[in-house]
């Protein structure tokens, strides 16, 4: 058969809340028109974010029930220790709270003032920990990736000339580290070839640069290598992550993505020198490291999460759910990043709106109509998130893993549909108050 079905049954659900049109707009008015500002209870259809927003499996909750939550030496740790060691073949786990927290350590013990980071992409919080540090972020994204239409199979590969370039430009030993963010999530979810890690694994070794892994979507991206990258169609997705794991020295992992869980993370590395630096850190901020900031059942529930994550069946539903969403909108002239991303589908703002210049924040604006509109919350990654950094005006719509039905996603068609038949309608928007950091969870707007 050729219909793909959610490959699970629902055994507990959660009421979803219904607004009014006119309630809607009172209430994004008084949040300043920014999403972040608003409550769940406010929102239908939540696409804010695809991070610690996943459903649990039944196996999952089975298993926090024997969480230990021994200080020190917790069998949960344990059989979360041998997991990670299993998928990722690396010598040290060191749990943490969330993925930030895993950045936070490691660029605390590896980045000073004056040394330079490169990434395929940095996402918003890996950028302002780097930054934190005094070194500098390079985003070093292939020039072909720059067009929202090029339908490239690997187009979060990084730019391997640039990579060498900026090795031998800065010096090699101002590259404390160089990362790869697996899928590439602030340009469009799209994932990086297996042949573009080993290029910068190639690199990395040649200038002895340790390379490391932000690994957050790491099974979304095995699935695309099996898809698309001759050589890997009869792999496991479990064969293909080992492999992309065995050409980096370390990782940052969020397992708010892909590991079904509502919080955690850890950092790994082979480097027993580090590991002991950021053990010490851990314990001065996170905790002990056999938990490190979580309770011993989120560490369960990260274990079994990791194993699901790489069932053939879910990654298969997962990828052709998001592409549902990306082609039935695509195909009616709403211009998305092409093709569809790992886990969510991104508006391009600034060809869908072109009346709203990019200090209006194009992005923004539509964000705020399919709230009013039909209750959905979506998010801007654009000009607001980045600021000069930005590339693009991208609306993301992100999709919680298991958590929405095929008839959810149809709402979602529908109402972008909808809002894009009125499209010159939409005004720019403008920030009236500001934080000094990560200025799009706070500020606040108002329509130009
Ligand atoms: N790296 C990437 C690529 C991410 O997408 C995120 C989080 C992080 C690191 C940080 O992980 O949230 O556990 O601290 N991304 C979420 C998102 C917030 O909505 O894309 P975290």
């Amino acid at each position: 058969m050729k219909t793909i079905i959610e490959p699970f049954r629902i055994k507990s659900v959660e009421p979803l809340r219904k607004r009014t049109p006119e309630e809607r707009s009172r209430l994004i008015r008084n949040a300043g028109f920014n999403l972040f500002l608003l409550n769940a209870e406010d929102i239908l259809i939540d696409l804010l974010t695809d991070s610690g927003t996943s459903a649990m499996s039944t196996n999952q909750w089975a298993a926090m029930m024997r969480g230990d939550e021994s200080y020190a030496g917790s069998e949960s740790f344990l059989r979360l220790k041998r997991a990670v060691e299993d998928l990722t073949g690396f010598k040290h786990v060191i749990p943490a709270h969330q993925g930030r927290a895993a950045e936070r350590i490691l660029f605390s013990v590896m980045c000073r003032s004056g040394h330079v980071v490169p990434n395929n992409a940095h996402f918003d919080t890996t950028r302002a920990n780097i930054e934190f540090t005094g070194a500098r972020a390079v985003d070093l994204m292939r020039s072909e990736a720059a067009d929202t239409q090029a339908r490239l199979p690997f187009k979060g590969d990084m730019d391997l000339e640039a990579l060498e370039g900026l090795i031998e430009s800065e010096g090699r030993e101002r590259i404390p580290l160089i990362l790869c963010t697996v899928t590439n999530n602030s340009g469009g979810g799209q994932p990086v070839s297996m042949a573009n890690l080993e290029g910068i694994s190639a690199i990395a070794r040649r200038h002895s640069i340790p390379f490391y892994l932000d690994a957050c979507r790491f099974a979304e991206n095995a699935w695309f290598i099996r898809q698309r990258e001759p050589g890997y169609e009869n792999a496991s997705p479990r064969e293909i992550a080992r492999k992309m794991f065995a050409l980096a020295d370390g990782c940052t992992f969020s397992a708010k993505k892909d590991a079904f869980a509502n919080i955690g993370g850890f950092l790994c590395t082979n480097n027993d020198s580090l590991a002991r630096q950021e053990k010490d850190l851990l314990i001065l901020t996170e905790g002990f490291p056999t938990y490190g900031g979580l309770a011993g059942r989120d560490l369960e529930a990260i274990a079994v999460g990791l194993t699901e994550v790489l069932d053939p069946g879910y990654l298969e539903y997962r990828i052709a759910s998001t592409s549902y969403l990306g082609r039935h909108i695509a195909d009616h002239g709403v211009p998305i990043v092409e093709p569809p991303g790992g886990h969510a589908i991104y508006i391009d703002a600034a060809r869908m709106l072109p009346q709203i210049p990019r200090h209006e924040f194009p992005a923004q604006s539509l964000a705020v109509e399919l709230y009013r509109h039909a209750g959905i919350r979506s998010v801007e990654i654009g000009s607001v998130m980045f600021g000069d950094h930005a590339k693009n005006e991208l609306l993301r719509l992100a999709i919680p893993r298991r958590v929405y039905t095929q008839s959810h996603i149809d709402y979602v068609v529908e109402a972008i549909l909808e809002v894009a038949a009125r499209k010159d309608s939409l005004q720019g928007y403008r920030i009236v108050e500001q934080p000094h950091f990560l200025r799009h969870f706070s500020c606040r707007f108002e329509p130009v």
